[in-house]
């Protein structure tokens, strides 16, 4: 029996700065951050929108009456959560109007939590073939304003329904991963923003994939002619190129032009967008498989996970003949046309709006056209609000 994706669908916050402007107020060059970061636009989050509603908007598009009836399981990854005990699936599982017969927990590991939701889920569904499992990675990417970070800021969220014989992709058995106490990136509690070490992260990225590629070869017997495509976590698009042109030169030129082709078409909704943290590999799947018109059924696609502190982690999907019908076609360019350019004063207003922590507060829900938002906190307890 087959199992694994059989939904996808993502979500992101209706509002966004250009990379060129952020470039201008910073002092740098606008190509640093087009080219060498490989970053366009930055989803911005406002106070009304959370890891919450980002994953509940997200899912509440794919997910028909019956699927809510019949969810066993709902994983939620994210490294930006709202609380230290209660778990934002339980959040979303009555917002969503899941059944309470229905498992709900929450997974940390930095970026790579949502991988290891995904396997779970598989490995779940393989055990009970007819159940669904749904999996939701956000999250709200925040360094500061005037940071090295900055640039590689982003919001969003992916959902994705498991199940056996799924449209999309089989999830396939052949993981290999890897794990290192390493400090390159983290976010003590009392912190809303994270603390890297940037370019140590980026190398120790770098160094993961290769044990883990090299490692995944020789447990697998593949190599890089296996796959149509690969795709990386991209916490910034340029990282994800990085990492494929340390492997290119083991394969013959037409592959290493068709492998770029693919990449290009699986980073261009991440370059809008940002770094997601634990879905961002995720948009890169959807961004694959949503402008590539070179895939085909019986495809073979390779994708990385990397999750900071540090762990990384390999395998593949086998595209299925229909995967397209999985996805809502129009959603992410619909999503990135309606969205509204802040100015960079705009910005920073915004992102300082966001507060870290459980005082009272009311919020002015009225601009914010999502179907779930954060009406505000009172008594300590969050107040989600559905619009329509
Ligand atoms: N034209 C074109 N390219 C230019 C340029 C110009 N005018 N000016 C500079 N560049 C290039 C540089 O040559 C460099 O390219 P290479 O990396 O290929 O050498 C690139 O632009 C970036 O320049 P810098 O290295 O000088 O940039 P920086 O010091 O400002 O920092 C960063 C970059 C370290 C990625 C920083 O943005 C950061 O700390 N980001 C957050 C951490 C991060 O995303 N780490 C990724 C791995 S960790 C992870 O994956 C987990 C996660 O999601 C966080």
């Amino acid at each position: 029996m087959e199992v694994g994706i059989d939904k996808m669908s993502f979500f992101s916050t209706q509002y966004y700065i250009d990379m060129v402007d952020l470039a201008h107020a910073r002092g740098e060059a606008p190509d640093k951050y087009l080219i060498g970061i490989g970053q366009t636009q930055q989803a911005v989050a406002p106070a009304t929108q959370d890891v919450v509603t980002m994953g509940a908007n997200a899912a509440d598009q794919m997910l028909t009456q019956a699927d809510r009836a019949e969810i066993e399981e709902v994983i939620f990854a994210t490294e930006s959560g709202v609380d230290q005990s209660k778990s934002a699936a339980v959040y979303v599982q009555k917002l969503l109007g899941i059944n309470r017969y229905a498992r709900t927990i929450e997974l940390k590991q930095a970026c790579y939590s949502g991988t290891y939701g995904l396997m779970q889920a598989r490995d779940y569904v393989t055990l009970h073939p007819k159940a669904k499992v749904l999996v939701i990675a956000s999250d709200i990417a925040r360094y500061g304003i005037n940071t090295g970070g900055e640039v590689t800021q982003g919001a969003g969220a992916v959902a994705m329904l498991v199940t056996a014989n799924p449209t999309i992709a089989t999830l396939n058995q052949d993981n290999v991963f890897m794990s290192d106490e390493i400090m390159d990136f983290w976010r003590p509690n009392d912190s809303s923003t994270a603390v890297v070490d940037g370019k140590f992260s980026a190398n120790i990225y770098r160094d993961f994939f290769k044990e883990v590629w090299e490692r995944y070869q020789s447990q697998t017997g593949r190599d890089l002619n296996s796959f149509k495509a690969l795709v990386f976590h991209l916490p910034f698009t340029k990282m994800g190129l990085k990492a494929l042109r340390d492997v290119l030169p083991e394969v013959a030129e037409q592959k290493q032009h068709a492998l770029m082709d693919s990449f290009e078409a699986s980073r261009r909704y991440n370059k809008q967008i940002g770094n997601l943290y634990t879905g961002s590999a995720y948009l890169s799947l959807m961004s694959l498989l949503l402008n590539d018109d070179t895939l085909a059924a019986g495809d073979e696609l390779g994708l990385f996970s990397y999750g900071s502190g540090a762990e990384g982690e390999m395998y593949s999907l086998t595209l299925q003949p229909e995967y397209n019908q999985g996805l809502i076609k129009e959603q992410l360019p619909n999503l990135l046309a309606q969205r509204t350019q802040l100015s960079i004063a705009e910005y920073e207003k915004m992102f300082d709006s966001v507060v870290l922590g459980s005082a009272d507060r009311e919020l002015d829900i009225t601009h914010d056209h999502a179907k779930f938002v954060l009406g505000g906190v009172k008594d300590q307890k969050r107040q989600y609000v559905e619009q329509f």
